[in-house]
């Protein structure tokens, strides 16, 4: 059993192979979280690029309650230099951690991390990030733009859960999602990254309702939980 709770925007808590990891915990913040960072207790974060919307309370999650921040080598080496414990992986780059296995998908996107006082520090590439454990398999696509190799990624990993973002500007929007699903052709989507800000507003039921039969679509509510 496994199971994936959203807390808004990208940031999903997932139970699988006996563990608790975040994914992208933008929760201070973040309108949508149905929670404060300080109740949160991963043993893992995945930080899948530097911008403030996924690196989030990362770091002071990670401090707080000792769990490891799972990270591109760039912005796993800047959350180490804030006093972070770490593992840096990369695009391509999988390791089987404790609960199972982690590997690094393409991005399309950026990954520059803005401090408070406006300093840009370079994040590297941005990633989506692949979480294989107990024959399930979750996929969490981070912010990126459709990309033909969604296909390579669905036709070399059976995904039972996808997570993909559907509100435009920054990321792909509905039609675009759509087309990506059909590419990685997993068992459920659950579509992000939408309406937490005006401009990316965007319809989860309009994006369920016209996935293809053989994909189920699930909206989850800030704070709910989908078994899988
Ligand atoms: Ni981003
Ligand atoms: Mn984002």
């Amino acid at each position: 059993m496994a199971k994936v709770r959203f807390l808004g925007h990208s940031a999903f808590e997932v139970e699988i192979g006996g563990k608790k990891i975040l994914i992208d915990p933008f929760i201070n913040g973040n309108p949508q979280a149905p929670c404060k960072p300080g109740d949160l207790d991963p043993d893992y974060i995945v930080v899948t690029h530097g911008h403030g919307d996924h690196l989030g309370d990362a770091v002071e999650i990670a401090i707080k309650r000792k769990a490891t921040i799972i990270a591109p080598y760039e912005v796993a080496v800047y959350c180490g230099n804030k006093g972070a414990k770490t593992h840096a992986m990369h695009i391509g780059g999988s390791y089987p951690f404790d609960f199972g296995v982690i590997r690094l998908t393409p991005a399309f996107h950026g990954s520059t991390i803005i401090e408070e006082d406006g300093t840009m520090i370079p994040g590297g590439n941005p990633a989506g990030v692949l979480i294989e454990a107990g024959g399930k398999v979750l996929y969490h696509a981070g912010d990126t733009g459709l990309f033909g190799d969604m296909k390579l990624i669905g036709d070399r990993y059976e995904i039972s859960v996808a997570l993909l973002p559907i509100g435009g500007n920054f990321t792909m929007d509905i039609e675009d999602a759509l087309y990506a699903a059909e590419l990685l052709h997993p068992g459920v989507v659950i579509p992000m990254h939408y309406n937490t800000f005006p401009v990316i507003e965007a319809d989860p039921e309009e994006f369920v309702s016209r996935l293809p039969d053989s994909i189920k679509g699930v909206i989850l509510a800030p704070g709910e939980e989908y078994e899988f």
